[in-house]
């Protein structure tokens, strides 16, 4: 009872942020994202009848309290699923740095999801399996299909997935990930989200999020660069917004953030194709064409504070792996 599959993490357009349900992960709102080609989480699991704990390692080192925890709940999930009570050994290695504003729980429970259900002899459809990396991680229903993808809140644990927009080649978008800071973030988003509700403006944000969403899905169907950069950064404004105005406060950006919006914003009014969104952390990412790519990134890197910049290009789905 082995399985190995990979998955990729999904950078947010719309962005997923406080719950309706925080044990179901059922969310206040629907979200869309990109799925990332490049950066990728490999995760095997093997549940056997020796095993008389569950045992997870990440990146080769052994993780024990609330880490564990995490994929030991999730672990349940799937047992309750498939009948079985047998502990399982899950391995785990990411090709980007974890914790630094690239979503690696979306990459770690997508992957985690497939292989477990695999390795557990369960064959689910891709909502039912969407639905189930959603338990583990609400970002990682997105990391699932693949290609551009949206999160339909739903009404229940059965009907809260994501579903591909269109696929990895429908457009030739970049995301230039701008790395300004590589440790792991004070506050994490399941934190985070329990705090929205605090915020005065969490209200505007959910009534407004709909309307955002037929406009990010028809901007990305459309390919109209222009349209899609208004509501990704406004989207991302909102959020950012709810968490500043929430007891207690969250704060994520630095000033290098602030800087590398400020260019962005400027080089778009010059007529580049270019937007940034910011997710739990300080790290920008900034969505661009192809044929931008080249020019924004030697900019990018060129700004104080940039660390690195990764590229990612959209990607596929989690998959089954051989090795
Ligand atoms: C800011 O999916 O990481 O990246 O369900 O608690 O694991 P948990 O939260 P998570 O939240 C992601 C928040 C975000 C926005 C987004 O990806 O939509």
């Amino acid at each position: 009872m082995i399985a190995t599959a990979i998955a990729h993490p999904n950078i947010a357009f719309i962005k997923y942020w406080g719950n309706r349900d925080a044990r179901l992960r059922l969310p206040l709102t629907g979200s869309f994202s990109m799925t990332l080609a490049g950066l990728e989480t490999r995760t095997r699991v093997q549940f056997d009848a020796d095993f008389p704990v569950d045992r997870f390692a990440l990146n080769g080192e052994e993780q024990q309290n609330e880490s564990l925890a995490r994929v030991s709940g999730f672990l349940d999930r799937v047992r309750e699923l498939a009948g079985i009570s047998l502990f399982a050994r899950v391995e785990s290695g990411n090709n980007f740095p974890t914790g630094a504003g690239v979503a690696s729980s979306a990459s770690a429970f997508a992957a985690l999801a497939l292989a477990a259900s695999s390795a557990a002899g369960l064959e689910m459809t891709e909502p039912a399996l969407s639905a189930l990396a959603r338990r583990g991680s609400g970002s990682a229903c997105r990391s699932v299909p693949g290609g551009f993808a949206e999160w339909l809140p739903g009404s229940s644990d059965a009907d809260s997935y994501a579903v591909q927009v269109a696929p990895p080649e429908y457009w030739d978008l970049v995301d230039l990930i701008v790395i300004l800071h590589s440790g792991h973030k004070a506050i994490g988003s399941t934190e985070g989200h329990a705090l929205a509700g605090t915020s005065p403006l969490n209200a505007l944000r959910v009534a407004g999020a709909p309307e955002r969403l037929i406009e990010c899905r028809q901007a990305l169907l459309g390919r109209d660069f222009e349209r899609l950069a208004r509501v990704v950064e406004a989207d991302s404004h909102w959020m950012h917004a709810v968490m500043r105005t929430s007891s207690p406060p969250l704060f994520y950006w630095t000033p290098d953030t602030e800087t590398v919006l400020w260019h962005v914003l400027t080089w778009r009014k010059q007529g580049r194709a270019l937007c940034a969104t910011v997710d739990a952390g300080p790290n920008v990412h900034v969505i661009t064409t192809g044929a931008e790519k080249d020019w924004a990134e030697a900019r990018l890197r060129a700004l104080p504070g940039v660390l690195d910049v990764l590229t990612a290009k959209p990607g596929g789905g989690a998959k089954i792996v051989r090795i």
